[in-house]
């Protein structure tokens, strides 16, 4: 019973607990897909792999619970719910709190965020800090960005917050969730496919879900959670990862090698406000979306202060060539 209660904690968590109800159970057929134009079976893992990935992550968990070693995807230490490097020693045989964090580490097990916020409590440390640490310590960080304007470290906080249940924690389509769902989530990292779409494709089915881009509602809609820039940020961590295979180190999970080159003509963060098939995209998912009053002005194109974002203007990563 734990493994199903920690499977719901991290959904809960990953997807706002948003579209569970309507997982679409339509077959897929053949060629639904579209890349360059092209019909093209839809890439994603097979149904098995899903099984696969969803058997690996509830065993994961409940290792975790336990205080062993062993992970999804055969770095150790690697800690499949969070990307935290998890660090044991066998003193202890399990830990002291049901999550498996902040349980007692005398001589005993703990994580690895644990070991880098000594006391969360009572060192002031902040909710926000503690965050940062969780997204940032044990996954890539970029140094240059394949989006103008946009930035992947960012996007990267966000593709775990959001994303993972259904794509995976490195975005091969084999999230937890990935078996239950029909059509199967996307493996975004198959450059043959995803290299090919445009960023303004990729900006308007995150924004405005599958249904907006003939898919299906099983990708639910972003745009009441995420902010313009937010979506440009996510997208750079995508394009950031294409045709990166199964880690095989720490060092190759934490230093990604993607295929993408920036299309031509395409649209990005900087200069998207100024195409007139961005407004028009804008215009079509903004006029769905809940929190738009009718006869309001189109909010979209452009930057909301707060949160976790920079205006594009300001994001400091130059794009690689
Ligand atoms: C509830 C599960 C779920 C969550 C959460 C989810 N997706 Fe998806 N996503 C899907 C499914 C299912 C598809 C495939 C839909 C289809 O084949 O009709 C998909 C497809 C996609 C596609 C591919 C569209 C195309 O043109 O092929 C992109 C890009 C994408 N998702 C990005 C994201 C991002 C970014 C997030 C997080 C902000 C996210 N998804 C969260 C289920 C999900």
């Amino acid at each position: 019973m734990k493994n199903a209660k920690l499977k719901i904690g991290l959904i809960a968590v990953t997807s706002l607990g948003m579209m569970w109800g309507s997982a679409s159970s339509f077959a897929a057929p053949e060629k639904r897909c579209t890349a360059g134009g092209q019909k093209v079976v839809c890439p994603t893992v097979t149904e098995e792999e899903a099984k696969k990935a969803s058997a690996a992550f509830l065993k994961e968990g409940d290792d975790m619970e336990q205080g062993k070693g062993g992970s999804t995807y055969g770095i150790a230490p690697f800690d499949y719910l969070t990307g935290v490097g998890k660090r044991s020693n066998s003193d202890t045989k399990t830990f002291k709190t049901d999550s498996g964090y902040g349980g007692e580490t005398k001589g005993g097990l703990k994580t690895e965020l644990w070991d880098r916020v000594k006391a969360p409590s009572s060192d002031g440390v902040t909710d926000k800090s503690v965050y940062d640490q969780w997204t940032n310590n044990w996954s890539p960080k970029f140094g240059a960005t394949l989006v103008a304007g946009a930035d992947p470290n960012h996007g990267k906080t966000y593709y775990y917050s959001y994303c993972i249940a259904c794509h995976g924690w490195l975005m091969h389509g084999d999230g937890p969730s990935a078996s239950e769902l029909n059509p199967r989530p996307r493996t975004l990292t198959r450059g043959d496919y995803m290299n090919k779409k445009t960023n303004l494709e990729l900006f308007a089915v995150i924004k405005g879900g599958g249904e907006q881009v003939s898919l299906s509602s099983s990708m639910p809609n972003w745009g009441n959670v995420l902010q313009d820039q937010d979506i440009w940020n996510v997208i750079a961590f995508i394009r950031a990862m294409q045709d990166v295979p199964p880690p095989t180190s720490v060092e190759a999970y934490l230093n990604p090698k993607s295929t993408f080159k920036p299309i031509k003509g395409d649209v990005d963060a900087l200069n998207a406000s100024k195409s007139a098939e961005f407004k028009d995209i804008q215009e079509t998912i903004e006029s769905e979306m809940t929190g738009r009053a009718p006869g309001t002005e189109l909010v979209g194109g452009g930057y909301v202060s707060g949160g976790n974002r920079l205006d594009a203007s300001a994001v400091p990563l130059k794009v690689k060539n």
